[in-house]
Order: structure tokens, then sequence, then C-alpha cells
């Protein structure tokens, strides 16, 4: 998927299958990780070997590893291209300690062959969209513009939101809305849609979901906001994505390694929790089996027993960082 510009990105002409060595020469773009103190000092005892940055984005979390850890080497990998080719300039600098994949994180273990970068000591998931993707024109994920209904990361592949909300019978829609956004009013919506068929910008489907449902007391977030963020994880498989990243990424660590990730809502949350709490159990047999059957051992050791939060100065600064969870764990042998 090679989709860089010569001119923005160079390749290194031994890397094949969209990855990439930064070495180019222009400018880079400013941009607020979230926790990213936390994340630092997640990394601090990691025993030596590459960190994946599954959500490269702008590269905040990696630049700031990388800064704070000379003798680290960084691979990102990011679904959407924009994203990489926009924030190489920052990273000339680290020349060969950074490395580029224009790809899914589900696939990490592919991507880390194909790069070969050997072991890996860390791997950051930071997840959902970025404020660069949410607010630039012709992403289509934001109802603050009129723009054309598409929500994908990677906009050469897959099917726009619009296909879905036009396409998709009344059933499928309320699983939707209803399943990744938990939207109550979902029924309601699903048939508006229906109703109102074509929907092809964001405008008219926030409008849609406005007239539908009102605005609900003295609430300040929008309506459609669920309705957006359902569309957004049916759209990318962000479920599917969530769980395969989180298999093959464990699959990855070396011993000590550490696995740290950043979710934004109750929904990917839990996903996050339950697998990390089921991998670090030695029995996962139903209570209803007064002996163990499983023969499962854990695989990790939960470092943040009790969620990570941002401060108040953080959400202050940064209000984007308002829902973040950080979740810390540690692969054991
Ligand atoms: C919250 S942003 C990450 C921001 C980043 N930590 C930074 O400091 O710039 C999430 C990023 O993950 C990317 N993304 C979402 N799902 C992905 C997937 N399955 N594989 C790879 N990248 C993904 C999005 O394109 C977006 O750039």
């Amino acid at each position: 998927m090679r989709i860089f510009r010569a001119d923005v990105l160079s390749l290194h002409s031994n890397m094949g299958n969209g990855i990439y060595g930064l070495n180019s020469k222009s400018g880079g773009t400013v941009h607020m990780p979230v926790m990213v103190s936390e994340v630092l000092k997640a990394f601090e005892s990691t025993p030596e070997g590459w960190i994946i940055d599954g959500t490269f984005g702008l590269g905040g979390h990696s630049s700031a590893l990388l800064e704070r850890y000379p003798d680290r080497k960084v691979f990102g990998i990011d679904l959407d291209a924009d994203s990489l080719a926009m924030s190489q300039g920052g990273f000339q600098k680290f020349n060969n300690r950074i490395l580029l994949a224009n790809g899914n994180y589900a696939n990490m273990t592919i991507l880390a062959q194909e790069a070969d970068i050997g072991p890996v000591a860390g791997i950051l998931l930071d997840l959902g969209l970025s404020s660069m993707q949410l607010e630039t024109l012709g992403r289509g994920f934001s109802f603050r513009n009129d723009e054309m209904l598409d929500m994908r990361y990677n906009q050469t592949k897959g099917v726009p939101a619009a296909e879905l909300v036009n396409t998709f019978d009344r059933d499928q829609l309320i699983d939707i809305f209803s399943n990744f956004g938990e939207e109550k009013a979902a029924r309601r919506i699903a048939k508006a849609v229906c109703q109102n068929r074509p929907i092809l910008t964001t405008g008219k489907l926030a409008q849609i979901v406005e007239k539908t449902i009102g605005r609900t007391g003295k609430s300040r977030r929008h309506p459609a906001t669920k309705v957006f963020q359902a569309l957004r994880i049916a759209v990318n498989q962000e479920f599917e994505n969530i769980n395969k990243g989180l298999s093959s990424g464990l699959d990855l660590l070396v011993n000590n390694g550490k696995f740290v990730v950043l979710t934004y809502h109750s929904l990917e949350d839990r996903i996050v929790k339950q697998f990390f709490k089921k991998e670090s159990l030695d029995c996962i047999c139903s209570t209803r089996i007064p002996f163990c059957v499983c023969d499962h051992h854990p695989r990790l050791r939960i470092v943040t027993k009790k969620v990570k939060i941002p401060t108040i100065e953080e959400v202050t600064i940064n209000p984007r960082s308002r829902s973040a969870k950080l979740r810390i764990v540690e692969k054991i042998a």
C-alpha cells in the first residue's frame, strides 16, 4: 500500500510492503499526545527491544519515547497514510531509530516480521481517531462540517459510512447504533435514517438524528455523537481489530515486555479490560464447575490494578484527554 509521495517520504530501498524509514526534510505538526508522562513511565523498565506504536497517528507518543529513551527504537503503524506523511518531518533526527508501516495493528505480527525488527519489548495502542482526523475536512468523521460521510482511517480501502447508512436495512442499523454506540433511541433513529435516504453527508445525518431525538437536558453533547461513534466503529471494524491487536501483540512481546493501551469510551475499554483480565488468570473455568479443567496459564500481570486517568491539569489543557483510560500489563513467562 504505497501511497506516500516520494518527495514526502523516501523509502528505504530494502523495505517492501509499505514499510518505510523516515528520512525526509519537510516540517512537522504540533500535536498533544494523551497521558504522555504515564505512557513514558510505563516503558521505563522494559527489557531490550523495539517498541511498537500500533496507532502512530501524528507520532506524539513515539516522539516522546524516542526523546526520553535514546537507546530505544520505535516501529510505528497507522492505517492512515496521511497521518504518517504529516508527521515525518519531526522524525528525521531519529534516523534509523524509527520505522513506519502504513497498515493495521491487527496485523502487527506480519508487519514486524516484514520489517525484521527483532524482539519487541513494548507495545502502545492509543485507540480511536486523532484530533487531526476529526478536524480535517474531507475525512467525514465530524458533524461540525457538512461533508461526505466517509469515516475510514484508510480512505483507499473498505466502504465509507455513507454506504452503510444507505444500504443497510433497519435491523442492521439498529444493531450498529446500539452495539457500537449504546444509543437508547437506536430504533427511532434507524427508522428515520431509512425514511430519509439518500443520506450522503455528515450534516444531513446529524440533522436527522437531532430532529428525531432532540437535545437532551443541559447536555452539551450533540445528539448525533453516539451514532457517529457507532458508524466509525462499524466502518473501521474497530472491535475486531482491538481483539486481534491485543492477541497478536501479546504473542509478540518478550517476557517482561509491557503492553500499554489508552481507550476513550466504555465499549473499547471493556474489551481491553476483559482481555487483560482473562490472560492474567490461571483458571478460566465456569464457576459452576467444581474443579479446574481448563489448563489455562496466565500470560500477563496487570500493572495498573486501578485504571489510570488523566490529571485535572491535563484535561484543562487538552480536553480531548478527558475520557482517557490507561491500562498497563506486563508479559510473564
Ligand atoms: C488517537 S490516534 C493516535 C495518536 C498518537 N498516539 C499520537 O500521539 O499522535 C489513533 C490513530 O490510530 C489509527 N488507527 C485506528 N485504528 C487503527 C488500526 N486498526 N491500525 C492502525 N492504526 C489505526 C488512526 O488512524 C489514528 O491515527
